[in-house]
């Protein structure tokens, strides 16, 4: 078998693992955007992959300074660490908002009360307050599924993957350009 290829097959498995095992070292990620000139990093939860169509989504608030940002510049970059196998991720792609309708409702019908409850917040992430907890919605009869307006699908359509091994009998270092399917190794 081609290893460079066993090494690709083993990114999405393990992707695809972090969805459903507890604690897998990838079900969270560090996303960095532009902000004007600068860069931005928060983390996220990976929330589903296509390996067939190369991407991978995570869900947050429309009204967060991230979703200003890719406005400006789509281009992101996710970073993950598998701190047993020692293996880093550098996931370069371009990101979108999930417009579909049907598949918002569908994801936000699946979510958690305790994720839902996060789109309730009364102010944009990031607003200044005079009280820590200013934020919190307190209303009789609260409907979690108002979240709904303010809850939106982020989709990574993947161009590169930059996987790093460190290993004592010598690092390794794959350069995967998932567009144009080559596959070359670069020093660590
Ligand atoms: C472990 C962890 C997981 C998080 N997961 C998410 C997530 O899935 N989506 C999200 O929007 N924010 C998540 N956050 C919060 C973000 O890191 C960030 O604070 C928030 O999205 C506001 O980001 P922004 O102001 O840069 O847009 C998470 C934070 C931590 C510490």
């Amino acid at each position: 078998m081609d290893k460079k290829q066993d090494i690709l097959e083993k990114i999405w498995s393990e992707l695809k693992d972090s969805l459903i095992i507890s604690g897998h070292p990838f079900h969270i990620f560090s996303l960095s955007t532009i902000n004007n000139n600068f860069p931005d990093s928060r983390n996220v939860v990976l929330r589903s992959i296509n390996k067939d169509k190369s991407y991978i989504t995570f869900h947050t608030d429309k009204r967060s300074n991230k979703i200003i940002q890719i406005k400006d510049n789509n281009n992101v970059c996710c970073l993950f660490y598998d701190k047993t196998n020692k293996i880093q991720l550098k996931i370069y792609g371009k990101i979108s908002i999930v417009e579909d309708k049907q598949i918002i409702f569908d994801t936000w019908s699946k979510s958690k009360d305790m994720s839902k409850v996060c789109y309730l917040n009364k102010f944009s992430p990031g607003t200044p307050m005079k009280d820590s907890k200013e934020y919190i919605l307190e209303r009789d009869n609260i409907n979690l599924n108002e979240g709904i307006k303010n809850f939106c699908i982020l989709k990574i359509n993947i161009s590169i993957i930059d996987w790093l091994n460190l290993n004592h009998k010598g690092h390794e270092r794959l350069l995967i350009d998932i567009i144009n399917n080559k596959k070359e190794w670069i020093a660590p």
